[in-house]
């Protein structure tokens, strides 16, 4: 069996879906596989080390894909324009990707109808057996580590306590919101630099986890907040009188820090709006926001995907996908959960694939497959949760300069 990994085309994508470790292994398993020329450059992963780990080298991606049954990477294909990948896959063919399928539902469509079977990496299923595939949560654990050092990199001060000849420095203050995979990763970052640290979430849970880490726990906590998570572990939408506490209660606390690193999220909804412009006014100068959440529409009112600005003297931190900003080991991660699910798939004896349909695993992340949207989230408009106002995939890098006339310092890319 055949085995494509392409060269990612989408902007700000600098990972891969394999790595020459993964390669190795999945030749071991007895497929064949094409890597297509160049597709490891960002995540340094040379032609050459694809190569001896057992791969093919395809000049481009028509040539990996020819004769493949599987398509292996980072992000959904391009479908349409002038970079369309979907002109390339065959009928049959299983794609697996971060399909993003909450927000891009007419492109689940398109590869359903040209017969693809569409794998979404990021649905695999939170059970324990999934966890070695689970990318949400390889990927944030990196992210919430970058996001503390590009903090640290904006941050005009020194984030540990110094006693020094001449004079004392103070610790940085950092108050984390949102304290999942990415959260707790920035937390446990931001004590090993020597900050003291807070942390804000609305899961009951979180609150035992963040203080284990050695930072302070700071939330409403009332009725509501001790009901807030789903059975799957997830936070809920809170309501508007809980939300009016939550930011009361943040705009007392933003005024004495110094970096607040933002991560909020709810699964297939806009990010929930978290800083005001009101509340960055407070800030001291100098402050520095890193709002992870960027992408589907930001914790801060004023972060803009995929740029630095200053607004009202807060530096606010935008970068588009930021576990690609450590693209090797984002890679390495990410292709081994890959090599996970394909271990899954494959069969041992015949060395093909064979798919359980009735797995939970399989259930939870087929999006399409013969011709149709299969998975049962996606299947009929009215089941699809609102994703209004969230930032396409991409926005980034037609968003419009600052419009209140500050500067603009300069874009990630
Ligand atoms: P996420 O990326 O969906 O959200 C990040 C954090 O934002 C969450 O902790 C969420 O509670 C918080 N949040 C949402 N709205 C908020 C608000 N208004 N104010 C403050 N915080 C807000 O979450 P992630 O990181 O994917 O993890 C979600 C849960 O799944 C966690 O409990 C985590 O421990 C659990 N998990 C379970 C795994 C398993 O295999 N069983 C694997 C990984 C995570």
């Amino acid at each position: 069996m055949k085995i494509a990994i392409l060269k990612e085309r989408r902007a700000h994508e600098s990972r891969v879906a394999a790595s020459p470790e993964t390669v190795k292994k999945l030749a071991a398993l007895g497929c064949e596989v094409a890597v297509e020329k160049g597709a490891g450059a960002g995540a340094s992963y040379s032609d050459a080390a694809f190569k001896e780990a057992g791969a093919e080298i395809a000049k481009e991606a028509a040539t990996a894909l020819s004769g493949a049954q599987v398509v292996l990477k980072v992000q959904r294909p391009i479908v349409g324009g002038k970079d369309d990948e979907l002109k390339d896959l065959a009928k049959g063919m299983l794609v697996v990707a971060n399909m993003d399928p909450y927000r891009t539902r007419s492109d689940m469509e398109a590869l359903a109808k040209a017969g693809v079977t569409v794998f979404a990496m990021e649905m695999v299923p939170r059970i324990t057996r999934a966890q070695s595939m689970d990318v949400l949560s390889s990927q944030a654990n990196l992210a919430g580590y970058k996001a503390v050092l590009d903090a640290a990199a904006e941050y005009g001060r020194a984030i540990p306590m110094m006693m020094t000849a001449a004079g004392r420095i103070n610790p940085a203050n950092v108050l984390v919101m949102g304290a999942g995979v990415a959260g707790l990763q920035a937390i446990a970052t931001a004590r090993r630099l020597g900050a003291v640290v807070f942390a804000t979430d609305v899961r009951p849970a979180a609150k035992e986890q963040v203080e284990s880490l050695g930072a302070k726990f700071v939330a409403v906590e009332d009725d509501e907040f001790k009901q807030a998570e789903t059975a799957g572990g997830y936070a809920k939408e809170m309501s508007d009188a809980y939300k009016a506490k939550q930011a009361a209660l943040m705009a007392d606390t933003i005024k004495k820090l110094d970096i607040v690193i933002t991560t909020a999220a709810i699964p297939g909804r806009p990010a929930p709006r978290l800083i005001s412009e009101e509340m960055v006014k407070t800030m001291k100068p100098g402050a520095v926001i890193v709002d992870l959440a960027v992408e589907t529409g930001g914790n801060c009112e004023l972060s803009q995907p995929g740029k630095v600005v200053t607004k009202h003297g807060v530096r606010i931190v935008g970068h588009i996908n930021v576990p690609g900003r450590l693209a090797e080991d984002a890679s390495a991660l990410y292709a081994r959960n890959v090599l996970n699910l394909m271990q899954l798939v494959i069969d041992k004896e015949t060395k093909a694939l064979k798919i359980d349909w009735d797995d939970e695993i399989v259930k939870g992340l087929c999006i399409a497959h013969d011709g149709a949207i299969v998975h049962p989230a996606f299947k009929s408009e009215e089941k699809a949760p609102a994703v209004a106002s969230v930032v396409a995939p991409g926005a980034a890098e037609t968003a419009e300069a600052d419009k209140d006339g500050e500067k603009e310092d300069r874009s990630n890319g």
